[in-house]
């Protein structure tokens, strides 16, 4: 892998046109191409980073190999796409905003973050490289945090004098992902690291002008060996509370928790107290309990919104649409809200203006008799629906017109729980993790079931966003019915559906 990095051409510009564009044509190709959701033209689409509000506009940037899937691997690790939008669901493409071009992020401009200030955006980042210490052929990787700002123009200035060089005492090359925040006029920035005893934590520093930086400390919390690595924290302050999203790598499942490969988890608890970096919080959870999210980061928007947005994939997965030579989208912008001392995940009202040609649904299902059939013309939609059952209530997604293929919905309130099941999807997708999910969760009043679907995705949002499912699913052009059955009882629907146009 090392070796195939050494010949890294240095920037998009020294790449032939006909290379990207023989990309672009293979992925424009592909028939599970996102309608409403962030996809990369080409390549691999990763974390989302930078995410904030500069200029007047929402700016996006995210992990980007355009050139991933080319003939030639030495074209691979890529750098910072750049987006902007005005309403965080059209956005405008402003190509690379970072490149790995330099002696400190030369293997890969890592995953960071920014915040905006008068006319700069400053950004973080974590460079990543590696070097050859011996003749063994024995690559060791060095992590540098380095500070940056974009302009007006959209370009982005590196400071030349890193941040951190390296690691620091106690903890390993697994030294990244700066997420910064400001409080009381001081900069902060939580990192993601290993310790040398290879246990995950977060590392918190201080800067009075975003030049000079001093170490505070791990954040202090109970969970003293989570997992072998923590990615991509995300800290923030909402209500009274403090939260921490973040990734802690090497979960073992527990009963039905921690299936993914790889999860993305949040703790919520007092304000971390600074400078000594307290974090009082306890019940560690799943911030999504579907197959495909991860690397969450979140922004304060102009109007005093905390919004959340992730990416719907994970690494080390493959995907049906490698063969288009692309993978990874982004979720929908969700904002985040704490009700009743939970943590909810609301879609963004700005979603609502994608939608046309309402259908309402009302009709009550009698115990496997009638199954409400309904054919859309296309698969993307925002489907909203209240429900009570007196035993099982199933949602068949993605269903051909037999459903016997479907991406299937269960919502049993004997077993009080709530299932997803893509095992007959089509394709299959990291089956060795499997093909189920379930959350316990208790169906007895009625609740509301949110769902929007792309072309390729599903996110299911419960009760108004208190619990989320955010998974892909690849079927055939024939799988565009959506069944509502009810199982062992009857279940009384009111609703409706839109179609979501762009
Ligand atoms: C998470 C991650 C980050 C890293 C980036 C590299 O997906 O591994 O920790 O900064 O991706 O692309």
């Amino acid at each position: 892998r090392i070796k195939e990095f050494k010949n890294m051409v240095d920037h998009l510009t020294d790449v032939p046109k006909k290379v990207i564009n023989n990309e672009q044509i293979i992925t424009s190709s592909s028939p599970y191409r996102q309608k409403y959701h962030v996809e990369s033209e080409s390549g691999t689409l990763g974390d989302p980073n930078g995410f904030s509000y500069f200029n007047g506009k929402y700016q996006l940037f995210y992990q980007w190999s355009p050139l991933a899937y080319s003939q030639k691997p030495h074209y691979t690790q890529h750098g910072w796409k750049h987006l902007v939008s005005d309403d965080l669901i059209h956005w405008q493409d402003l190509g690379a905003a970072i490149e790995s071009d330099t002696r400190y992020d030369r293997y890969g401009t890592y995953s960071g973050s920014a915040i905006s200030e008068d006319d700069k955006l400053l950004m973080f980042y974590t460079g990543n490289t590696w070097i050859n210490t011996d003749t063994q052929n024995n690559w060791v990787r060095i992590p540098y945090q380095i500070t940056a700002y974009m302009d007006k123009n959209n370009i982005v200035h590196r400071n030349n004098d890193p941040i951190i060089e390296g690691t620091v005492s106690g903890y390993t090359a697994h030294f990244r992902d700066p997420k910064v925040w400001k409080k009381d006029g001081e900069y902060y920035a939580i990192l993601g690291v290993q310790r040398t005893n290879l246990t995950g934590t977060a590392l918190i520093i201080h800067s009075k002008d975003f030049k000079d930086w001093n170490l505070l400390g791990e954040l202090n919390t109970k969970y003293d060996s989570l997992g072998y690595m923590w990615e991509c924290p995300d800290y923030f302050e909402l209500d009274n509370n403090g939260v921490l999203v973040f990734c802690p790598q090497g979960l073992k499942s527990e009963g039905n928790k921690y299936q993914n490969i790889y999860q993305t988890c949040y703790l919520m608890g007092d304000k971390v107290s600074l400078p000594d970096t307290e974090f009082n919080a306890e019940n560690l959870k799943e911030l999504d309990h579907g197959f495909d999210l991860y690397a969450s980061q979140t922004m304060f928007s102009p109007d005093g919104r905390r919004i959340l947005i992730s990416w719907m994939g994970l690494p080390e997965t493959s995907y049906p649409t490698d063969k288009f030579h692309y993978s990874g989208c982004m979720t929908i912008p969700k904002e985040l809200k704490i009700i009743n001392n939970k943590l909810y995940q609301v879609p963004i009202r700005e979603l609502d203006t994608c939608r046309v040609n309402e259908q309402i649904i009302k009709q009550t299902l009698t115990d496997n008799v009638y199954q409400k059939k309904l054919s859309q013309t296309a698969n993307e939609y925002d489907f909203s629906i209240d429900f009570k059952t007196s035993n099982a209530f199933i949602i068949d997604l993605f269903a051909d017109e037999d459903d016997q293929r479907r991406f299937r919905i269960i919502l049993n309130k004997k077993k009080n729980e709530i299932v997803i099941d893509r095992s007959t999807t089509g394709k299959d997708i990291s089956v060795a993790y499997g093909t189920t999910r379930t959350l316990d969760y208790s169906i007895d009043n009625e609740i509301n079931i949110r769902i929007y679907t792309d072309t390729s995705s599903v996110e299911l949002f419960v009760n108004g966003g208190e619990e989320v499912f955010t998974s892909r699913v690849f079927p055939k052009k024939s799988q565009s019915y959506l069944f509502l059955n009810s199982v062992g009882g009857t279940t009384a629907v009111t609703g409706n559906i839109y179609e979501m146009s762009k």
